[in-house]
């Protein structure tokens, strides 16, 4: 389960999280909305312990991500919304070269079943003749590797056609149901929030995004 408790965060004098709280429980998969600028990646990236919050207080499984922040750090999978994969290697080399990195190796044949699952099926080919949905999907299945228990996702669907975005929804779906992955990702596709996620999140009151989620009748929490 994830708890944060009054998190604060301002880049110079500019406060862009002010008191924010939530909490999520394992297996959930949880939509994180707001306009441009509204906060969404400085939170994700705190939650991925690549930056900290001036106040307030986070826990994953009532471990603290101060004290235990090493601990957590392998618990998280982050998937950054720009693409960080090796353009001129095949799809197999990527998965190789961070699994070898990874502090958890789950062997090739584990990460080429990832692929599969997600109808990434290009595995000889070079990235660069890959489509941007097979692209994206890498990108994705190189954060799985270590089998994160809390996947935190920026925009990881942006740019794609409808039928990769269902591929990639359904996944993220499949893993929630059978390993209980915690799941939290950023989109402006509000059919694709309706669709995929359990309850949404919204940083900041924003008239605009309550109206539009309360018309598709979604569960609406603001930040
Ligand atoms: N490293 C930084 N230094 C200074 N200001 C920053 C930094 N990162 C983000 N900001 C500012 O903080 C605010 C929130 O940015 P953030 O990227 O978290 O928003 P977002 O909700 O992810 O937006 P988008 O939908 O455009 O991705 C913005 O006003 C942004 O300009
Ligand atoms: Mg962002």
């Amino acid at each position: 389960m994830l708890e944060v408790q009054a998190i604060n965060k301002s880049y110079k004098k500019k406060m862009v999280l002010k008191n924010v709280s939530l909490s999520i429980a394992k297996g959930e998969i949880v939509g994180l909305v707001g306009e441009n600028g509204a906060g969404k990646s400085t939170l994700l990236q705190i939650l991925a312990t690549l930056m900290q919050p001036d106040a307030g207080e986070i826990y994953w499984d009532e471990l603290s991500y101060r004290q235990h922040y090493q601990m957590i750090k392998q618990k998280v999978g982050f998937v950054p919304q720009d693409l960080a994969i090796w353009e001129h290697f095949s799809v197999e080399d990527n998965m190789r070269y961070f699994e070898q990195l990874s502090w958890k190796r789950m062997g090739i044949e584990a990460c080429k079943k990832i692929c599969e699952a997600m109808q990434l099926t290009h595995w000889k080919e070079p990235v660069s003749s890959l489509s941007g949905g097979m692209k994206r999907k890498l990108n994705l299945a190189i954060s799985l590797i270590h089998q994160p228990e809390l996947l935190l996702l920026d925009e990881p669907t942006v740019g794609i056609d409808m039928r990769s975005k269902q591929e990639i929804g359904r996944f993220l779906q499949q893993l929630a149901s059978t390993q209980g992955t915690t799941i939290i990702y950023t989109s402006h596709d509000m059919n694709e929030i309706e669709q995929f996620t359990d309850r949404v999140l919204l940083i900041g009151r924003d008239r605009y995004y309550e109206e539009l989620l309360s018309t598709k009748g979604i569960q609406v929490n603001c930040l």
